[in-house]
């Protein structure tokens, strides 16, 4: 008689490039065996390299390329039928370069993740490890959460440290930020595979059954 196992949770993960944060969740959420289905990678980039990697690995995958619409909304609204299409009960935002409005985070809010290289809320928006060294920071890392429509402030889910070292250089630091990357985006996918993962009435996030959330590495 088989065992009944829970449902898989389906997950659409958007790139914008090489995808290396989707790699990572993928093998790690197969190799644990996480109740996860990756049912769709897109991209806004036609020629995203992380969109060959994900056929090989038999993820369907799409391109809405933004370039082919008039306005942000326009591109935003054929994004969302596409992944509407694939029933997610997750979107992962995995190097997706796109600041999405408010009609599509409304859409998918509370299902909508992100994970942004910096210990949010310092740093948000781009060049997040200059920003860091030239504020000569001690702790530098990132940051996984629910995307709202205030840019890089939704709910935190997880958050990994990495000590900022002397001499350090925006291309060494990012280096290590992404290697931590690698380390927590798995952990929040497979939580959320899971079913571990809840808002308190405070707007704060549960997860369920896990006891060191956070984390830091001297990468
Ligand atoms: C990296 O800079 C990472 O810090 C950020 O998006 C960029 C590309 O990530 N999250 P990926 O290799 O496409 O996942």
């Amino acid at each position: 008689m088989p065992v009944d196992r829970p449902p898989k949770r389906r997950f659409v993960i958007l790139i914008s490039g090489q995808g290396s944060n989707m790699r990572e969740i993928v093998q790690h959420c197969r190799t644990v065996g996480a109740p996860a289905d990756f049912v769709r990678v897109i991209s806004n980039q036609p020629d995203a390299p992380g969109l060959a990697w994900a056929l090989a690995q038999g993820i369907p995958t799409g391109v809405i390329s933004h370039r082919d619409f008039g306005s942000r909304e326009a591109f935003d609204g054929a994004l969302a039928q596409a992944i509407a299409e694939s029933e997610p009960d997750y979107v992962l935002l995995a190097g997706f370069m796109r600041i999405l409005t408010s009609g599509f985070v409304a859409r998918f809010e509370q299902r909508l993740v992100n994970i942004h290289p910096s210990l949010l809320p310092a740093f948000p928006g781009l060049h997040t490890h200059a920003q860091a060294l030239n504020l000569g920071v001690a702790w530098h890392g990132c940051t996984v959460h629910f995307v709202t429509d205030q840019l890089d402030h939704g709910p935190i889910i997880s958050q990994a440290a990495l000590p900022v070292r002397e001499g350090e250089t925006v291309e060494s630091l990012a280096a290590r930020v992404l290697r931590l990357e690698h380390q927590l985006y798995p952990r929040v996918a497979q939580w959320l595979a899971e079913g571990r993962v809840s808002m308190t009435v405070q707007g704060r996030v549960h997860v369920n059954g896990v006891q060191d959330r956070h984390f830091w590495s001297a990468v």
